[in-house]
C-alpha cells in the first residue's frame, strides 16, 4: 500500500520543528548542530511513539478495535503515548509492563499511564509480559471485545511507516534552508521501527546524509539485524522495490554503558551540555546516549567546523523524573560530571 493510503489517525503536530542549536554547535568546535523535535510532537509530552501511533491507531480503528494492548518496561514511553492516544481515539488500552519491582514507584511514564485510564499490569520479566498480553488480548474477544496488539515500541512496518514520513518531512526543511548535513543521530533499539524508517526513508531520498542509530542498549548485531529486516519489510508493505542490507545500517554500541535504562556519566554530561547550552530537555534512556555519540564524534574530531548534523530528538523527558535519585547530585553539581 502506497505511504498516502495508510490509514492514518491524527494525533501529532507536524511538522516539527527543526531548531538551530548555535551554543551547543560552539561547544563543540564550530559545528552546526540542527535539533528535529520529535519531543515536541504533541501528544501527551510528545516523543517519537506519536508519529508511530498515526499509523498504528488508524490501522486498529480500521480493524474496528475496540482495545489496544502493548508492553514495554515500566517506565515506557511508547506505553505512556499509546495510553494518551488510545484516549483521543476512545479505545481501552491495556499495558503490560516489567521491572525489577512488582509495585514499582508511581512516577514519571507509569504516572501517566494510570492518569489516561490505562489498565497496568507489571510483571517481572521480558517473558512474562509477552506472556500475559497474549492472555489479556485472549481475555478481551472472550469478553466481545476487539483487541488490537501493538509490539513493543510500536515497531511494526506499519509504525515504522510514520518515519519514511518524518525523514520527508525532514529533508523538506533542510531544503528550504539549503542545509546539507553529513550525518543523522538517533537513538536505537532492538524494537528499531524509528531508525528502520529513517534509514528506508534516507535511501528512498539518495542517502543525503549518514543515519548514525546509537544503540541505547547492548549488542549491536542483533540491532543492525532487526532494524535492516525492519526496513526490508517497511518497503514491501509500501511497494517499494528497495532493499537495505545489514551491513548498509549503521549502529554505534560504545554509548550504551551500564546498560538499557541506566546512563553512565557521558549520557549525563550529554543531558547537561543540551540543558545549559540550548535549553534542552534529553533523557537518561535515550536520547542522552545519542546526544553522547554526537559529542564524543566531534570532540574526537568526526567532523570539520562549520559541518552540519542533525540530532533526532525522540522524547522521553518523564523518564528523567524517574531517574531523580541519579541525576539530581549532577544537576545540582555536586558531584562533578565527568568528561
Ligand atoms: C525517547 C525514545 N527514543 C528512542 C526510542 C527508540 O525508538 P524505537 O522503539 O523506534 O527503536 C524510544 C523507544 O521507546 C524512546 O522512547
Amino acid at each position: 500500500m502506497r505511504l498516502v493510503d495508510l490509514p492514518r489517525f491524527p494525533l501529532a503536530t507536524l511538522p516539527t520543528p527543526l531548531d538551530e542549536a548555535p551554543r551547543l554547535g560552539a561547544e563543540l568546535g564550530g559545528i552546526r548542530v540542527l535539533v528535529k523535535r520529535d519531543d515536541l510532537t504533541g501528544l501527551a509530552l510528545g516523543g517519537n511513539k506519536t508519529r508511530k501511533l498515526e499509523y498504528l491507531l488508524g490501522d486498529a480503528l480500521q480493524r474496528g478495535a475496540t482495545t489496544v494492548l502493548t508492553e514495554g518496561p515500566v517506565q515506557s514511553n511508547h506505553c505512556r503515548q499509546t495510553a494518551a492516544a488510545a484516549a483521543r481515539a476512545g479505545l481501552r488500552c491495556v499495558l503490560v509492563l516489567s521491572g525489577s519491582e512488582l509495585a514499582p514507584p508511581v512516577q514519571g511514564n507509569l504516572l501517566l499511564d494510570y492518569l489516561f485510564g490505562a489498565t497496568v499490569q507489571v510483571v517481572r520479566t521480558r517473558e512474562e509480559r509477552a506472556a500475559l498480553l497474549a492472555a489479556e488480548a485472549r481475555a478481551c474477544a472472550e469478553r466481545g471485545e476487539r483487541p488490537y496488539v501493538i509490539p513493543t515500541g510500536g515497531s511494526t512496518a506499519v509504525g515504522a511507516a510514520a518515519y519514511v514520513q518524518a525523514t520527508l518531512e525532514l529533508v523538506q526543511q533542510l531544503v528550504a534552508r539549503n542545509a546539507r548535513p553529513t550525518a543523522l543521530y538517533v537513538a536505537t533499539s532492538t524494537s528499531g521501527g524509528t531508525h528502520a524508517g529513517l534509514v528506508l526513508g534516507a535511501r528512498l531520498l539518495g542517502d543525503p546524509f549518514r543515519v548514525i542509530g546509537v544503540a541505547v542498549e547492548e549488542d549491536g548485531e542483533a540491532i543492525r539485524r532487526r532494524v535492516a529486516a525492519l526496513a526490508n519489510e517497511t518497503a514491501a508493505v509500501l511497494g517499494l522495490a528497495v532493499r537495505i542490507e545489514d551491513r548498509e545500517v549503521v549502529v554505534d554500541d560504545r554509548w550504551v554503558g551500564p546498560g538499557y535504562g541506566s546512563a553512565d556519566e557521558r549520557t549525563v554530561e550529554a543531558m547537561v551540555l543540551a540543558a545549559r547550552t540550548e535549553g534542552l530537555v534529553l533523557d537518561p534512556v535515550y536520547t542522552g546516549k545519542a546526544m553522547a555519540a554526537l559529542i564524543g564524534d566531534a570532540r574526537t574530531g568526526a567532523f570539520q567546523p562549520g559541518e552540519t548534523v542533525v540530532f533526532w530528538h525522540t522524547g522521553g523527558a518523564p523518564a528523567v523524573f524517574a531517574h531523580a535519585e541519579r541525576l539530581a547530585p549532577a544537576f545540582r553539581g555536586e558531584r562533578p560530571v565527568e568528561r
